[in-house]
């Protein structure tokens, strides 16, 4: 059989891993496959750059819509990043001329999935994105393929590598939260724009296509509660520490009776619970399904662990392997009832800093008791660095419930803020318990 000629814009990270490893096993490849898989075309923004791969006899493209519409590739890989152009216009046109697209981009698919969906139904072409969730990880497939038998009933895990790294190192090395988010950026693991990483957008895109794949329902990324790990501070992880519990970014989706319930924030799971165990750039993601439950624990993000995926969309692509993007016709797709956020329940870790005077404890126990919260433990803690009369003026107080609605918890604390005995904002971390 030919050869699959690859045309691949961006040339990063992912891109230069991508041809590294096309090249490496092509041996192999050829086996699995029947055909060679070979870059023939690529484009990127600096001609010049030297991206530590053989790029002679391959054609340059500066304008990546043009590489997608070149005639003589049979598939399409976009491997530039964000949600617009020029990565929505080059896939759009691959999909557009009937070819065949493999992308890692879960920017691009959260926010036009659909679109992109029906366009590839319309002209025949497949779209390929097992980069796009989880790194190396295969859950697309898994959830898309193997698990169409199952009623999913919740899908939830840690999908970014760069949080999952930094929370890791701020842990266990104190090291600060600049310093872990250079190093992340350096091993290449954070998007172009680290934004998306650190403030949950990431974790949530990835959510929003799982969620998708999960519940057989339209790509809903404006329904996710997202909230990053910007402000998560190396005292709450030792105070997490200290309680028996580590502190994770989650993504979870699950079905309610009032419909998907979609959310992304820092979690408190208790140290042996297998998620807590799981460190630095990897990623875990759980499904619980009504025939199966399975956890997968892999590499989430970095140049090889993405171009196994990406390879992998390849060789399906070589080999013919086809199938509705998100597993069933985009039509058939369920628009999602959305469930709110205020009627999450769970405990909750509640960090006060708070005027050192008599009668705030008693302030904030009644408050509490006012919402009907009930206190699993409450501590205060001597500020950081602060000894003796230093020490007076602020204490801070940390609060761990029992399980309780989000709701509760919000008017709880805002009935602190307006007692006045909060000097900084409150910090809150939901906890998940056995
Ligand atoms: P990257 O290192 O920033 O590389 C982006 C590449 O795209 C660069 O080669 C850049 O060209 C090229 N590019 C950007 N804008 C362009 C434009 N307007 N026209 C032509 N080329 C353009 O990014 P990456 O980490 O490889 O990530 C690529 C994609 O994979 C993103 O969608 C990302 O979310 C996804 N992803 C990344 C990882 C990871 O661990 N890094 C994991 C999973 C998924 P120049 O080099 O010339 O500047
Ligand atoms: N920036 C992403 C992460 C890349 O850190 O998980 C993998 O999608």
């Amino acid at each position: 059989m030919s050869d699959l000629k690859v045309g691949l814009a961006g040339l990063g990270t992912v891109g230069a891993a991508v041809i590294r490893m096309l090249e490496r096993r092509a041996g192999d490849l050829f086996a699995r496959t029947g055909r060679g898989i070979k870059v023939v075309a690529v484009a990127a923004r600096d001609r010049t750059k030297d991206r530590g791969v053989d790029l002679s006899g391959v054609r340059w493209y500066e304008d990546p819509v043009e590489l997608a519409r070149d005639p003589d590739i049979d598939v399409f890989v976009e491997l530039m990043g964000g949600s617009d152009d020029p990565a929505k216009a080059a896939v759009i046109a691959a999909l557009e001329c009937g070819r065949p697209v493999v992308t890692a981009n879960k920017a691009l698919l959260a926010k036009w999935g659909a679109d992109l969906a029906r366009i590839a139904e319309a002209s025949g072409a497949s779209l390929h994105f097992e980069a796009a969730v989880a790194g190396g990880i295969p859950i697309v497939k898994t959830l898309r393929e193997s698990l169409a038998g199952n009623v999913v009933e919740r899908v939830s895990g840690i999908l970014n590598g760069t949080c999952n790294y930094m929370l890791t190192r701020m842990a266990d090395e104190k090291i600060s939260f600049q310093d872990c988010l250079a190093e992340a950026q350096r091993l290449g693991y954070a998007e172009a724009d680290p934004t998306f990483d650190i403030d949950g957008f990431d974790t949530a895109h990835k959510l929003a296509i799982l969620t998708s794949l999960a519940f057989g329902t339209q790509v809903d990324a404006d329904a996710i509660y997202v909230e990053g790990i910007r402000q998560l501070t190396l005292e709450d992880l030792e105070a997490a520490d200290d309680l028996g519990y580590k502190v994770k970014l989650l993504g979870v989706a699950l079905r309610t009776e009032t419909g998907i319930e979609q959310r992304v924030h820092p979690t408190m799971v208790p140290k042996h619970w297998p998620i807590a165990q799981v460190s630095g750039v990897t990623n875990a993601v759980a499904v619980d399904a009504d025939a199966v439950s399975l956890t997968l624990v892999g590499p989430g993000a970095g140049g090889d662990a993405t171009a196994s995926a990406v390879v992998g969309d390849l060789a399906d692509v070589a080999r013919g392997v086809a199938g509705f993007v998100f597993g069933m016709p985009v039509a058939t797709l369920m628009k999602p009832e959305r469930a709110p956020m205020q009627r999450h329940e769970g405990g909750y870790y509640i960090r006060l800093s708070v005027v050192n005077k008599p009668g705030t404890a008693a302030t904030i126990a009644r408050r509490m008791a006012d919402e009907g919260i009930s206190l699993e433990s409450i501590v205060q803690r001597r500020p950081e660095g602060q000894q003796g009369e230093a020490a007076q003026g602020t204490a801070r107080v940390i609060l761990i419930t029992y399980a309780t609605s989000e709701e509760a918890v919000r008017r709880a604390i805002a009935a602190i803020e307006a007692d006045g005995v909060v000097n900084a904002l409150p910090q809150v971390i939901r906890i998940e318990k056995d």
